[in-house]
């Protein structure tokens, strides 16, 4: 069967491609290449294109026999986002309806959607469920939110079954050392973290120490993204078994805080990493934590390279691999 990936080029979405590779299934990408990267197409065919561009969209549906679509491509920026929110609704909600135009228009009833943690803003309780209220504090939070609420309409009207998999933070690097995370430019704290301890950035900033948490500084959930490649095989298959949308968080129930980070890199990399303590960053909440149990229940969802060790040594070893021409391609 074959699956449209928007996004394949990109961190997520090449390690999902992968993924459904090795599960039987073949990935169409389509990306325009603005923060994907060609050489991490390596699992199908690569369709350079706009989400704009419904001409090509609808063309590539159709040469291919896409069936169904599992969609990455979107600005991910929180911090951008709350300057930029225009950019951020064009593209992750304007842009996303031309495609689900095309996929209605060509009968295929089956999506995974790239949504995220930022969907709840600063939560009421933690670890967080799937029914926490939806407060989101950035643009970007809330297009992920609007396409979701979107979904739940297109559903009721056409039969588009979704699912809309709520990431907390993604992490790590495959394990073959093929793919792994390389944005054009890096504002998450693992990777800076680790080009830190390589000698190839100055000193860690550790945006707010005196958050109310262990050590007062932020926690979050990390999941190892093969991990989350994972779930959207599954998630893929039991919408093309069930028919039945859903929404899943997908991160581990576990906290770790940036403090915790730090000394785990420096105990992979085996050198200590300057730091120096910062002001909070605007729009961070203290913490983040995901209630996983439905992905596990409806899913049969089991991360099992989520440690943090794990994900701090794959994440290593890639970034030990990153070349000046992977850089510019
Ligand atoms: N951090 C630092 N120093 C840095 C970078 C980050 O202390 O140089 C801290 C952040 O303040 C945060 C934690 O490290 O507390 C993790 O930050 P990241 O930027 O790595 O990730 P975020 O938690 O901000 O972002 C993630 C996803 C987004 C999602 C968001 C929800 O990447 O897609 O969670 O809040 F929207």
């Amino acid at each position: 069967m074959r699956v449209l990936v928007t996004g394949g080029a990109g961190y997520i979405g090449s390690h999902t491609a992968k993924a459904l590779a090795q599960a039987g299934f073949e990935p169409v990408t389509y990306d325009n290449l603005s923060e994907g990267h060609r050489w991490a197409v390596q699992w199908g065919p690569l369709v350079e294109g706009s989400l704009s561009d419904s001409a090509l969209l609808r063309n590539t549906l159709k040469q291919h026999s896409v069936e169904a679509v599992i969609h990455f491509a979107a600005f991910a920026y929180v911090g951008q986002s709350m300057t930029e929110p225009r950019k951020y609704f064009q593209n992750n909600v304007t842009d996303a309806l031309v495609l689900l135009d095309a996929i209605l228009d060509a009968g295929i009833r089956t999506f995974v959607f790239s949504s995220s943690c930022a969907v709840y803003g600063v939560p009421e309780s933690l670890p967080i469920p799937e029914s926490n209220p939806k407060q989101p504090l950035s643009p970007y939070g809330e297009s992920k939110q609007i396409l979701e609420r979107i979904l739940g309409w297109y559903d009721g009207a056409y039969g588009l079954h979704s699912a809309c998999l709520r990431y907390f933070n993604a992490a790590g690097a495959d394990a073959d050392g093929q793919i792994g995370e390389l944005h054009r430019c890096e504002t998450h704290l693992i990777p800076l973290v680790i080009e830190s301890a390589l000698g190839r950035r100055g000193p860690v900033d550790i945006f707010g120490s005196d958050y109310e948490t262990a050590d007062g500084t932020a926690v979050r959930d990390y999941i190892h993204v093969s991990d989350l490649a994972e779930a959207h095989v599954l998630a893929l298959r039991r919408l093309l078994e069930q028919k039945q949308s859903l929404a899943a968080n997908l991160g581990t129930g576990q906290g770790v805080s940036v403090a915790e980070i730090i000394r785990a890199v420096e105990k992979q990399a085996g050198v200590s990493v300057a730091s120096r303590r910062t002001s909070r960053r605007p729009g961070d909440p203290p913490a983040l934590v995901a209630d996983p149990s439905q992905a596990r229940s409806l899913l049969g969802w089991n991360p099992t390279l989520s440690t943090i060790d794990e994900i701090v040594a794959s994440a290593l070893r890639w970034h030990r691999k990153i070349t000046d021409e992977m850089r510019s391609s």
